[in-house]
């Protein structure tokens, strides 16, 4: 999955003398509906850690937050813009009502030859004409995880075909997935999946999403939202 070079770097480091990987101690991280303090001290020595993004809905930020469903569990407070920041927010911004942070990592379940059919599909986020987004952030249950990792490949893909679906709506289509789980107890969810597409290809992200929702996959999904964007 590439990373959009247009996002700002917000380095946390360079701006306040620390070092911070995630949210500094203290700071305030904002999700459904609850605040939750940032677990344990700053990580002194943990320099700005180049595979994360920052997600704050707030009252700024290139994207304009046109629509927001909680599909299961509790919603997210209701912010009017989305900031998305490559790197960490040391503390929540004035107005911001949540602040959503996860990583970008190795792939876990797909095999070589579906990588190379992603590789030759993919398109960078960013595109000038990709001026509609999805943002939506997943929490898996408990028994999601306490499968072993070759069930969870046969739901993901054998049974639900999420690759295989997902490519036929590629290049059309770009995305970033970020994994939050390993990073903290207070993380809402597990999943930040983020997409940007043209306005013309709006109604295929729908069918997309959709066909998604009505897989084996989806039965462990606990918690979502689904918020649509606009720049
Ligand atoms: C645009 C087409 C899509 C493609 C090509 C695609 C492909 C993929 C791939 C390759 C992975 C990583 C598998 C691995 O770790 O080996 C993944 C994970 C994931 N995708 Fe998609 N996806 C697409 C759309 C979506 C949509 C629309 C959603 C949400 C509604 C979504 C939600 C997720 C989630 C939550 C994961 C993490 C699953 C897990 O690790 O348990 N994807 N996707």
């Amino acid at each position: 999955m590439s990373e959009s070079k247009s996002r700002r770097q917000f380095i946390a480091g360079a701006l306040h003398g620390t070092a911070v990987l995630g949210v500094a101690a203290g700071a305030a991280i904002l999700g459904a509906g609850n605040t939750y303090k940032a677990a344990g001290p700053i990580q002194k020595g943990t320099e700005v850690n180049p595979r994360l993004f920052t997600f704050v809905g707030g009252k700024v930020g290139a994207w304009s937050i046109v629509q927001v469903k909680a599909v299961v569990g509790d919603p997210l407070p209701v912010a009017e813009r989305l900031d998305v920041v490559h790197g960490a927010v040391p503390a929540a911004p004035d107005g911001a009502k949540w602040v959503l942070r996860g990583v970008t990592s190795n792939v876990r379940y797909i095999t070589r030859a579906e990588q190379d059919l992603l590789a030759a599909k993919e398109v960078d986020l960013g595109q000038p004409e990709a001026t509609r987004a999805a943002l939506i952030p997943i929490k898996k249950n408990a028994a999601w995880w306490a499968l072993p990792q070759d069930k969870r490949r046969r739901i993901f893909e054998e049974s639900s075909c999420h690759i295989k679906t997902g490519l036929e709506y590629l290049p059309a289509i770009a995305r970033r997935l970020h994994h939050c789980r390993d990073l903290g107890e207070a993380e809402p969810f597990d999943f930040l999946t983020w997409f940007d597409y043209a306005p013309e290809h709006a109604q295929a992200f729908e069918e997309l999403v959709a066909e998604l929702r009505a897989t084996e996959e989806w039965k462990f999904v606990g918690r979502e939202i689904d918020m649509r964007l606009a720049r």
